[in-house]
């Protein structure tokens, strides 16, 4: 089979590294990717034109393509492909409004009695502010569309929730993304990310994960795609597994049904395990970010036809996927400044040496090849892997990864999995 896979950061990275195993691959192309990617995958540089990049997918046989992000999957990249007789992997326009508008997911959720946080939708500001002078709780203000992970602002007081309020309604930060808002109330417990494929029908849970998304150790900063992951997540116990599998996942999958949207694809729960059990606190419509670096090593079976299972609702065909017993963390390397401004084009030293450590794979986010040199191009630059017999040693291996690379003014956390360190 001839692959393309679409995207460019540490979750593409480790899409390919992990399609290039399949016996089943002959090719594997990738749009526009990264440094790291381009040892595995030939680049292609194409823009985000849907309609210029099925024209290449067919005249180039490509039998398989897969979208990491969330954006061209909200735009309806996928009905192109289909609507052009091509296999493409992830939701069409409709099914992919479960990340790509809160409101759509929260009612999804309403109808389908999924726990979740209560909550209101706004679009007049001042409705908004009225409404959170009515509540006694915290809130968490969210723009409706897509922001990059960035359209969640925490409001613990009336004013810090009025200026939330503000800044996407009024300022406009976020753009069309924060034509309306979803105000919910604030949930307390431990956070854990659930990811299953799915035909639309049938569903298969991957082994749990969880990332960390503030910028700062601790837990303490700004919110930024993710600094890091690990799995298995200690807090997902199979009693919680099987709850989530029977409460969360299929009332959704079939309530998408229900609405005439079947969601094929990946489907990522954000959850909060509360005192009374887990809530969703997001759907995605794809791989999480760097939830991903750390599944895919430890995925045993071939990811290929699982993908294409999805496409021709046949996963029920697949409920024998296996995996690997270590587990597996990952350390972020970031540009420093990021989530804030950040400067590009520093040369990177000593991903051989890490990348020559057992077990380590160094997935590439915001790279670039310049000359003989390998330069940051991004905010996230690395993802540093390892794989070990238990979540402690890979963290140290992955750590031990991290300290041989080096470039100037790289940022990483120090403390990737410690909520689980805590709990083993
Ligand atoms: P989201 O993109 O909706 O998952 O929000 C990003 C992050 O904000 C989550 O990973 C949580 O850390 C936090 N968050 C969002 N909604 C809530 C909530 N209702 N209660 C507590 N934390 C939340
Ligand atoms: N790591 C969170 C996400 O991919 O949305």
């Amino acid at each position: 089979m001839n692959i393309l896979v679409i995207g460019q950061g540490g979750r593409e990275h480790t899409l390919v590294w992990k399609i290039a195993q399949s016996p089943l691959v002959n090719k594997i192309y990738c749009t526009p990717g990264n440094a790291g990617i381009a040892q595995i995958a030939e680049l292609i540089p194409m823009g985000d034109n849907f309609a210029e990049l099925v024209d290449w997918a067919e005249s180039s046989n490509i039998d398989l393509t897969v979208v990491g992000p969330e954006n061209p999957l909200a735009a309806g990249i996928i009905d192109v492909f289909r609507e052009r007789g091509l296999s493409a992997f992830g939701p069409d326009k409709q099914a992919a409004r479960l990340e790509g508008s809160k409101d759509f997911a929260k009612q999804l959720m309403m109808e389908n009695d999924i726990p979740t946080a209560a909550y209101q939708t706004f679009d007049d500001p001042d409705e908004a502010i009225d409404y959170i002078k009515t509540t006694d709780t915290s809130v968490f203000v969210k723009a409706d569309g897509l922001a990059a992970g960035k359209g969640v602002i925490p409001g613990r007081t009336i004013d810090e929730a009025t200026q939330a309020v503000n800044t996407i309604l009024v300022d406009r930060t976020f753009g069309d993304a924060g034509d309306s808002i979803v105000i919910e109330e604030e949930l307390i417990g431990e956070e854990a990310s659930f990811t299953v494929l799915t035909d639309g029908s049938h569903c298969i849970p991957f082994v749990s994960s969880q990332d960390h998304k503030m910028s700062h150790d601790g837990d303490t900063g700004k919110n930024t795609g993710g600094m890091g992951a690990y799995s298995p997540a200690p807090v997902m116990t199979q009693e919680l597994h099987d709850y989530v599998m029977e409460s969360v996942v299929y009332p959704t999958v079939k309530g998408m049904n229900k609405i005439g949207c079947t969601f094929k694809g990946v489907l990522y729960v954000g959850l909060m395990i509360t005192d009374t059990g887990p809530k969703v606190l997001e759907f995605n419509c794809r791989f999480g970010d760097p939830e991903t670096q750390v599944l895919l090593p430890r995925l045993k079976s071939d990811l290929v036809p699982l993908m294409m299972a999805c496409i021709d609702r046949t996963l029920n065909q697949h409920t024998d996927i296996t995996w690997h017993t270590e587990a597996a963390a990952c350390v972020v390397m970031a540009s420093g400044g990021y989530p804030n401004p950040y400067q590009t084009g520093k040369s990177i030293t000593g991903l051989t040496e890490a990348e020559a450590i057992d077990d380590v794979n160094v997935f590439h986010a915001g790279t670039e090849q310049d000359g003989d040199n390998i330069v940051t191009a991004g905010g996230r630059v690395l993802g540093v892997t390892a794989l070990a017999e238990d979540l402690k040693t890979a963290i140290e291996k992955a750590y031990q990864g991290v300290s041989t690379i080096h470039f100037d003014e790289a940022h990483w956390r120090k403390d990737i999995g410690y909520r689980a360190l805590s709990r083993i």
